[in-house]
C-alpha cells in the first residue's frame, strides 16, 4: 500500500538516506532543510509503503508566480519500478493544477533516460538545453509541460 503526503522535517534522515543512493553529487542536509522550509512557495510530497510505512521517496518543487519547478526526485533503489515516482508525479502535477498553475518545468541529465521516460510518459517535452548545469560538467534538458492541457488531469490519482 502506498501513500503519498506532504514532507515534514521529521523525514529528513529518510530523504538523506535516498539522496545519498540516488545521485552522485547528493544535496547536503541543508540544501534539503532550505528547499523545503520555504513554505510559501515549496511543493515537497514523501511516498510512503509498507506496515509499518517507510519512507521510499519524495519530490520537491518550487511554485512561483504560475509556474511549478520540480528540483528533486528520487526513490529508494529497493524501491523502483513500481511505480511510486509516477504515483508522487501525478499527485504534484494534480495539486498544482489545482492552484491554478499553468506550466510545469525541471532539468533532467540526457544520461538519464529512465526519468526522461517517466517525463515524457506524463506529457513533457525538451523546451531547452542548459549548457555545463551539473557540477561534472553535463548539460542539462530543460523538460516542460502546459499543466492545463495535460492528460494527467484526466487520470485518476492512485
Ligand atoms: C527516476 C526515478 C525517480 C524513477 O522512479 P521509479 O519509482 O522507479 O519510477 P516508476 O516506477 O514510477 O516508473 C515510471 C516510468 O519511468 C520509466 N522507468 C522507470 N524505470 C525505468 C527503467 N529502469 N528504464 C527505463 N525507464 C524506466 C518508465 O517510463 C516508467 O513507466 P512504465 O513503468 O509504465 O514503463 C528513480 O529511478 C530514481 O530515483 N533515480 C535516481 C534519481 C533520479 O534520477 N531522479 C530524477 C532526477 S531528474
Amino acid at each position: 500500500m502506498l501513500s503519498i503526503r506532504p514532507m515534514s522535517p521529521d523525514d529528513l534522515v529518510d530523504i538523506l538516506r535516498i539522496e545519498r543512493k540516488s545521485f552522485p553529487h547528493p544535496w547536503t542536509r541543508e540544501q534539503i532543510l532550505d528547499e523545503a522550509s520555504r513554505a510559501d512557495i515549496a511543493r515537497c510530497l514523501v511516498a510512503n509503503q509498507g506496515d509499518p510505512p517507510m519512507l521510499c521517496g519524495y519530490i520537491m518543487a518550487w511554485l512561483v508566480a504560475d509556474e511549478l519547478h520540480i528540483t528533486n526526485m528520487a526513490v529508494d533503489p529497493d524501491s523502483r519500478g513500481q511505480g511510486i515516482a509516477g504515483t508522487m508525479l501525478r499527485h504534484l502535477l494534480s495539486d498544482a493544477a489545482d492552484e491554478g498553475t499553468s506550466w510545469c518545468v525541471l532539468e533532467v541529465r540526457p544520461s538519464n533516460g529512465t526519468a526522461r521516460s517517466l517525463y515524457e510518459k506524463h506529457g513533457f517535452r525538451t523546451i531547452g538545453r542548459r549548457r555545463r548545469y551539473y557540477q561534472d560538467g553535463e548539460d542539462a534538458l530543460v523538460m516542460g509541460v502546459e499543466l492545463g492541457k495535460n492528460p494527467f488531469r484526466l487520470l485518476t490519482r492512485d
